[in-house]
């Protein structure tokens, strides 16, 4: 049977930290799908079809075995409509641990077949979060070493930093 995984997230837009967990839940499972959610709970400065492609051009090259999907609804949903086992999260800090516990502890009682496997994050990601990530675009600052290229590039074609900063 193949071992299903869906990696969940808003993903506005996909950083390294995202791509550094895509990468290692790749090695566990047979088949990983990076879902991007498509609720307007969280208000994106990206489509859900400019996430997406951002997530194509730089996360699914070199990775075969993962997929991408859009959900909306519940994720447990999601999971059982993919034949998905396990739910991966990344922890980057202490911080992180009581959402996502709560999270992990919803998502089973609403499926007890669903499990959440939960990877640290990579030490140089640890403090990187999509919002951190626009602020400092938005700012002109350098987001360079926190997201690939086309991120970056998008990143600065919405808040047109060339253009605010005479450049
Ligand atoms: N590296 C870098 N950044 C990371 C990261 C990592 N390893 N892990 C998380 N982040 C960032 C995200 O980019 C996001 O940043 P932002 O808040 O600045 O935008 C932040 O940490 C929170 O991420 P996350 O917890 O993944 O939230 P999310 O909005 O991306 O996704 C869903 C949350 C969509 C997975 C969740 O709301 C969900 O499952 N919704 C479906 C409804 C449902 O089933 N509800 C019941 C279950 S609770």
């Amino acid at each position: 049977m193949e071992r299903i995984a869906v990696y969940p997230g808003t993903f506005d837009p996909v950083t390294d930290g995202h791509i550094n967990i895509i990468k290692r839940a790749a090695k566990l499972f047979d088949k990983v799908i990076m879902a991007v959610s498509s609720d307007n709970y969280k208000k994106t400065l990206f489509t859900v079809e400019e996430r997406l492609a951002l997530i194509k051009e730089c996360c699914l090259e070199d990775l075969p075995n993962v997929e991408l999907g859009v959900f909306d609804g519940l994720l447990v949903d999601y999971l059982e409509s993919k034949g998905a086992i396990a739910i991966i999260r990344g922890l980057r800090a202490v911080s992180d641990f009581e959402y996502e516990m709560q999270m992990a502890s919803v998502n089973h009682l609403l499926n007890e077949k669903v499990e959440t496997v939960f990877l640290m994050t990579d030490a140089e990601y640890s403090f990187i979060s999509s919002s951190i990530i626009k602020n400092v675009a938005a700012l002109g600052g350098n987001i360079d070493h926190f997201v690939p290229m086309v991120v970056g590039e998008a990143l600065r074609k919405k808040y047109k930093v060339g253009e605010r900063h005479g450049g």
